[in-house]
């Protein structure tokens, strides 16, 4: 079996990671936590993950699923793209080759460097943009989609703020469409073998997962939203939900990717991708 077990060791000694917690915690906490964490794990991230993502290729999920089969964004030839907490932004290359116009954003440094260095690898030269997706530093009206593929949005305090920005930021009709674990997953241990196919956590308790350093400071923090949260929170924000995708474990597909596996993607849902535009009339 090909295993692609994520480690984490070296971001966790890195940031003195001793335990987890479940709390509440802040858009500041979080942000500075996320963004230590991801610079921390950048190269990590990248050495497993890299080759399966490609240099310029759109994967949604680790089921997966990819932009150039489903084709959930509809045509992208000549439109503005932003893609939200795009890592090494093979997603926003993808969309060149494709002949959109892409940007892509994401808070850390570490994750944008693999981006840098992707872009003169291929050639193809995407604008990069260091921000929190909760303060989108782009015009008005200035994008026809946006896209995210696990980017950002398990990490925000409030993805109303987010969902809001991405209303300001889209033109009119605008399509937003963004994958993120499936709500589901949050009331099985983050463990892809049996030990992950036993409830243990409520469905309804939002309480963020946090882990923490010896003094309690938040090293890395991940929230959970119900289905039904989502879909409000994207309605509040002005966007209409034309679909939410839950993709299918594909036979014969045997990579893991941290919890997903072929083990639990054949018993339930491992990604959600809300497919959504812009509510105007
Ligand atoms: C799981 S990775 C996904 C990266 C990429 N989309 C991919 O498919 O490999 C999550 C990404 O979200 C970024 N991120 C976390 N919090 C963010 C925030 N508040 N704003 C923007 N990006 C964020 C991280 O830096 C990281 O690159």
């Amino acid at each position: 079996m090909v295993t692609a077990q994520d480690s984490h060791d070296s971001a966790e000694r890195r940031l003195g990671t001793v335990g987890i917690a479940h709390r509440q915690v802040g858009r500041r906490e979080a942000v500075a936590a996320n963004l230590a964490w991801w610079d921390a794990d950048a190269d990590d991230y990248q050495a497993t993950h890299g080759e399966f993502l490609g240099d310029a290729d759109f994967v949604w999920c680790p089921e997966g699923v990819r932009e150039a089969d489903a084709a959930l964004l509809g045509d992208v030839r000549d439109k503005d793209v932003v893609e939200i907490g795009c890592g090494q932004a093979a997603c926003a290359r993808w969309l060149a080759k494709a002949g959109a116009h892409p940007v892509a954003l994401d808070l850390s440094g570490g994750m944008l460097r693999h981006a840098k260095q992707a872009n003169a690898r291929t050639g193809i030269d995407i604008p990069l943009i260091q921000a929190s997706a909760e303060e989108l530093p782009l015009a008005a009206a200035s994008m026809d989609l946006a896209c995210s593929a696990f980017g950002a949005l398990p990490f925000v305090s409030s993805p109303e703020t987010v969902f809001a920005g991405l209303h300001r930021v889209l033109r009119p009709g605008g399509r937003w469409v963004f994958a993120v674990t499936h709500p589901m997953r949050w009331i099985f241990p983050d463990d892809p073998g049996p030990n992950g196919l036993t409830a243990t956590q409520p469905y309804f308790d939002r309480t963020p997962y946090v882990e923490i350093d010896e003094e309690g400071r938040a090293t890395y923090v991940e929230y959970h939203r119900t289905l039904g949260d989502w879909v409000r929170a994207l309605t509040a924000g002005g966007f209409v939900l034309e679909d939410l995708i839950e993709p299918e474990w594909p036979e014969g597909h045997l990579r893991e990717w941290g919890q997903w596996s072929p083990l639990r993607g054949k018993l339930f849902p491992g990604t959600a991708i809300f497919r959504t535009r812009r509510a105007d009339r």
